[in-house]
């Protein structure tokens, strides 16, 4: 079954949002491609060839998802010049969330001194973070928030079975956020939010809480499970289609668009989606090569790299989109 959610320009908004600040985080530790030749059958040549992936963030012992979105809130707050007592509400994207709960969005609504605030986690894979703008926009658009802390953070390297090569060489750790906040004018055109759980087969995570850990296997069982060459060909369909349902929507077409920021899962995927828009490279953001794939992480943290670069510039139109597990798909298209 194919759900699709959308909140759109002229449909049903009563306010818009627009993003007031950028922060992202990354954990200190940076695992190379030789560092992965160590342990497990690869190399250097095969993970840049078929992903484009020269590096990647792990977090530290100890150091959690909550940590990373602390780090990235922070700096979003700050330049978006927000006190956490002005949020009206929090909504984090994560697949990795510190603990079952509360929620890692409540942990950090309490670190961040927002208490009171309506704060609550969305686990879409890999589409976390879009997922997440997708909700607070709809809220802010209806007049039930004027400003929200939007937040992706993952420590994915938590749950890789390092014995994998098929899987472990591919994702890393970290954190990216935005606060948005009520604006006459658009901000946020569109956001497209889509699932289609018949696909769970080809990227999972095998067990948990209800359905029970596998005593015996490492880690308790929790492992990314992928058919990678599969999940491929599909993202590049799908992507194709929603960046073209998205441009739709807001009535405008590949020409306006200025920066491409995709989901950083693997660089071939990310060019395939910049052709179906007829955009060169150079107007594409990338940072798979430095963060791997962070999941939830991967949008935000691209779109404050490319802020805080300024390649990114007030007034200019992106176009956000991720897939994930689920699957997921999401989009955004917004003046910056
Ligand atoms: N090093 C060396 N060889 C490897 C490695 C490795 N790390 N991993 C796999 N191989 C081998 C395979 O065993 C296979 O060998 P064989 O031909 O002898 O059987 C060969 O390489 C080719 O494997 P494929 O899986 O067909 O390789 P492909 O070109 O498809 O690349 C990859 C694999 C990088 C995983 C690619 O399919 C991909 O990026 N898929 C999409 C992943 C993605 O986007 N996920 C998104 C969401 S993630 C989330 O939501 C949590």
């Amino acid at each position: 079954m194919v759900s699709a959610v959308s909140f759109s320009r002229g449909e049903t908004a009563l306010f818009y949002s627009r993003i007031a600040g950028t922060g992202s985080y990354l954990p200190e530790n940076v695992v190379t491609n030789q560092d992965l030749e160590k342990f497990v059958e690869t190399s250097d040549e095969w993970i840049r060839s078929r992903t484009g992936i020269r590096e990647r963030r792990k977090a530290a012992d100890g150091e959690t998802t909550g940590d990373l979105a602390f780090h990235a809130a922070t700096r979003a707050m700050e330049a978006a010049g927000v006190e956490a007592s002005e949020l009206d509400l929090i909504v984090l994207g994560t697949t990795t969330p510190d603990i079952i709960f509360p929620s890692t969005a409540c942990l950090l609504q309490h670190r961040l001194g927002a208490n009171g605030c309506a704060a609550f986690d969305v686990n879409a894979a890999c589409s976390g973070f879009v997922y997440a703008l997708g909700v607070a926009n709809a809220f802010i658009a209806s007049g039930q928030a004027r400003k929200a802390l939007v937040v992706g953070s993952e420590t994915l390297t938590r749950m890789l079975d390092w014995n994998d090569r098929s899987t472990c060489v591919l994702f890393g750790d970290g954190a990216g956020a935005v606060v948005l906040e009520v604006s006459n004018e658009p901000g946020i055109y569109t956001t497209k939010l889509h699932a289609d759980g018949g696909y769970k087969h080809l990227l999972f995570n095998p067990v948990g809480v209800s359905a029970g850990f596998r005593d015996g296997e490492p880690n308790h069982g929790i492992r990314v499970m992928m058919t990678g060459n599969e999940v491929f060909k599909v993202a590049v369909k799908t992507l194709d289609r929603i960046v073209g349902e998205t441009l739709e929507a807001a009535g405008m077409d590949e020409s306006q668009v200025d920066w491409l920021i995709p989901h950083q899962a693997n660089l071939r995927i990310i060019e395939a989606t910049a052709k179906r828009l007829k955009l060169p490279m150079d107007r594409v953001i990338v940072t798979v090569d430095r963060h791997g794939n962070t999941s939830s992480g991967s949008v935000p943290l691209a779109l404050d790299e490319a802020v805080r670069s300024g390649k990114v510039q007030r007034g200019q139109t992106l176009l956000l989109e991720a897939f994930g597990g689920g699957f997921t798909w999401a989009s955004a298209l917004l003046r910056y």
